[in-house]
């Protein structure tokens, strides 16, 4: 079970920062190069907000399964956890719930706005943020590895 959520979750991460970046970037050039909303910003914005949500999913599960995440703070207290451990089981499980909501608060304010400008213009800077807060706190030595 470990195993499985564990490879489901590293192989997943490739697939949200691909189509986040390309939804991020997609909502800031056309924000400042005051282009028309069309449908495929529709799709690209929706299938991010899909993607990370899935993400969520297995990130809460794994958070339960993993020996990195609630285990280890249960075993150790926060008090006993190096800055890497504390990367694993505190930070990138609360900055990625951060960075999930914040795309999804996005997603919902570009909706309600009628036309193109407003629109990417919620889209650019929640995704923004999103995507910045999730780089800040992936454990990079962990992935790559
Ligand atoms: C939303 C964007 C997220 C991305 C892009 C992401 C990506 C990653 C990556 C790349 C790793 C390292 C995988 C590896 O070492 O092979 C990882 C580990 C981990 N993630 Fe996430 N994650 C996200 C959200 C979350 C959330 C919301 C939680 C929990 C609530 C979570 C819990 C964990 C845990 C516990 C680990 C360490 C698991 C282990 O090595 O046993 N992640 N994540």
């Amino acid at each position: 079970m470990y195993q499985t959520i564990q490879i489901l979750h590293s192989y997943w991460a490739y697939l949200v920062l691909l189509i986040l970046v390309l939804a991020t970037f997609n909502a800031l050039f056309k924000f400042f190069g005051n282009k028309e909303f069309h449908a495929k910003d529709f799709r690209i914005s929706l299938f991010a907000l899909i993607v990370t949500h899935i993400q969520l999913l297995l990130g809460l599960i794994l958070y339960f399964v993993s020996p990195f995440g609630f285990k280890n703070i249960s075993a150790n207290g926060m008090g006993g956890l190096d800055s890497f451990s504390r990367l694993l089981a505190v930070e990138h499980p609360f900055v990625g719930i951060l960075a999930v909501v914040c795309i999804t608060i996005g997603y919902s304010k570009h909706k309600k706005k009628l036309t193109s400008k407003p629109k990417f213009k919620m889209l650019a800077i929640f995704y923004t943020i999103g995507l910045l807060s999730v780089l800040s706190r992936i454990p990079w030595s962990n992935w790559l590895n």
